[in-house]
């Protein structure tokens, strides 16, 4: 078996154990990486201060090296916090309104893909299969192949694909495209993102669908598919189940004072609509005042990517509205919402969503939102809670037996908050399995075997089975 070689912008490390971090994502391509033993590149998450970056650092965990370069500030600046998170991001959240163009950010971006170039090629092996994730390290295949590089390499977006003319918007948008187009195969959350790909390609004339899932662009072809990443479900149900003995999860359920949990988790992005969902949660209780008292919404938010304007604001929205709603509404024994701006960590996560009524996941985009899939994991099948979904999360591709809303549309989520509120049990039990089933049938690593399964070079995929 070929070795299998992950790029990413960050590198989930293991810790002191060996153990990988918690987390769909990392567990399972840590088991594919330990199964065929292979590299895990990318950046430190540290800048050198200096001029130059520093030099690659290596690590070595039984079978897995991790292979960690520190940037300068001014790649920092230009690449992470300038194009990657401030044109691309925006770009595919279809938020132009946001983007903030420069071209010594864009070519920040470009010379830090040819640094993560420089340094992968010596590390690698003919037959190794090259997997990279995400938006930062989109031209990463095409520097490789002019270095001579000849692996299959594969891609995998995690955030949404725009329409053309959003992503036409870009100055540098032809690079970015032909740079999708030099990877084996390009791996898409949902059935949209593959259409609005195969929307880009045809609309610029560069290229066409030639069935099958194959593409021909820029002079090659190439698989581009659908590939909705899924979690660790039967894991974390597990964990969920045993949360009710956790003492901070006691305390919470003490805390609550016998009222009903409203949960929404979501890393602070202006993608996840979280002042949208607040307006609609305020809405529900001023036309339903009944819960007045009864309910409390908890919204754990961990700050991101605060170097970057547009997230130092939305902390500011956020904590004023959350304010501004407890002022108006809580009493002197009662605050409608908490407000909490630090993680939490996976086991303590899973036991408040099996404590929730309600999952509120309404971001106004979003590639997949695990979130979402992992409220549904967490739920006792016995008293199941109702998770609310906007249609404009890849998640809702699969969990459309969620209350599925507009999160653009306040009187409607607060209509289905309401409505998950007082859902009846048979009612709430028959969403849940059904969205369940889909969960454990399409966990993380079913995903990870059916990404691995495009990518492998054909002559493995197709071996001829062995006589009985
Ligand atoms: O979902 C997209 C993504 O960039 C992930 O790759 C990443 O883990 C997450 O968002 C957090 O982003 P950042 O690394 O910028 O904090």
């Amino acid at each position: 078996m070929s070795r299998l070689v992950v790029v990413s912008n960050r590198v989930p490390l293991p810790d002191k154990a060996g153990n990988p971090p918690a987390g769909g994502l990392a567990v399972a391509l840590h088991a594919a990486l330990r199964e065929r033993g292979g590299i895990w590149m990318g950046w430190s998450g540290k800048s050198t201060g200096e001029d130059e970056p520093g030099p690659l650092s290596i690590r070595e965990n039984g079978a897995i090296q991790y292979a960690l370069t520190d940037l300068t500030d001014r790649d920092v600046a230009e690449y992470y916090n300038g194009f990657a998170n401030r044109v691309l991001w925006p770009i595919c959240h279809s938020r132009i309104d946001l983007t903030e163009y420069a071209r010594r950010e864009m070519a920040g971006y470009f010379r830090v893909n040819r640094l993560f170039a420089d340094r992968l090629v010596p590390l690698l092996r003919p037959d190794d299969v090259i997997w990279v994730h995400d938006y930062h390290l989109i031209p990463l295949a095409e520097e490789l192949r002019r270095r001579g590089v000849r692996n299959r390499i594969g891609f995998f977006l995690h955030i949404p694909w725009p329409p053309a003319d959003i992503f036409f918007s870009v100055p540098v948008y032809e690079a970015i495209l032909r740079g999708l187009c030099a990877y084996d195969v390009v791996g898409f959350q949902t059935d949209y993102d593959v259409e609005n790909f195969a929307g880009c390609l045809r609309r610029e004339g560069v290229g066409e669908p030639l069935g099958g899932g194959r593409f021909r662009a820029f002079g090659r072809s190439f698989v581009a598919g659908d590939f909705p990443i899924g979690m660790e479900t039967a894991e974390f149900a597990a964990i969920a189940a045993k949360s009710p003995d956790d003492r901070r999860i006691r305390e919470m359920a003490r805390s609550l004072g016998g009222r009903d949990l409203l949960i929404g988790v979501d890393r602070l992005d202006y993608s996840k609509g979280i002042p949208q969902r607040i307006e609609a949660y305020e809405r529900f209780l001023r036309s339903a005042p009944e819960y007045m008292g009864k309910v409390i919404y908890l919204q754990v938010t961990p700050a991101s990517r605060s170097e970057v304007p547009e997230y130092a604001s939305m902390q500011e929205t956020v904590a004023s509205e959350a304010g501004r709603l407890n002022g108006a509404l809580g009493t002197v024994d009662w605050v409608p919402m908490r407000y909490i701006n630090r993680s939490i960590r996976r086991p303590v996560l899973a036991g408040l969503y099996r404590l929730a009524k309600v999952g509120l996941v309404t971001p106004l985009r979003d590639g997949m939102n695990l979130v979402a899939k992992e409220f549904v994991a967490a739920q006792d099948p016995e008293d199941p809670g109702v998770l609310v979904l906007s249609r404009f999360a890849g998640a809702a591709r699969e969990l459309d037996s969620a209350l599925l809303i507009n999160p653009h549309d306040a009187e409607g989520t607060a209509k289905a908050i309401q409505r998950a509120l007082s859902m009846p049990l048979d009612e709430r039990r028959e969403r849940w399995d059904h969205m369940m089933k889909r969960l454990l049938s399409h966990d993380v690593v079913q995903w990870c075997a059916d990404f691995m399964a495009h990518l492998e070079p054909p002559t493995h995929r197709f071996l001829p089975e062995p006589a009985p």
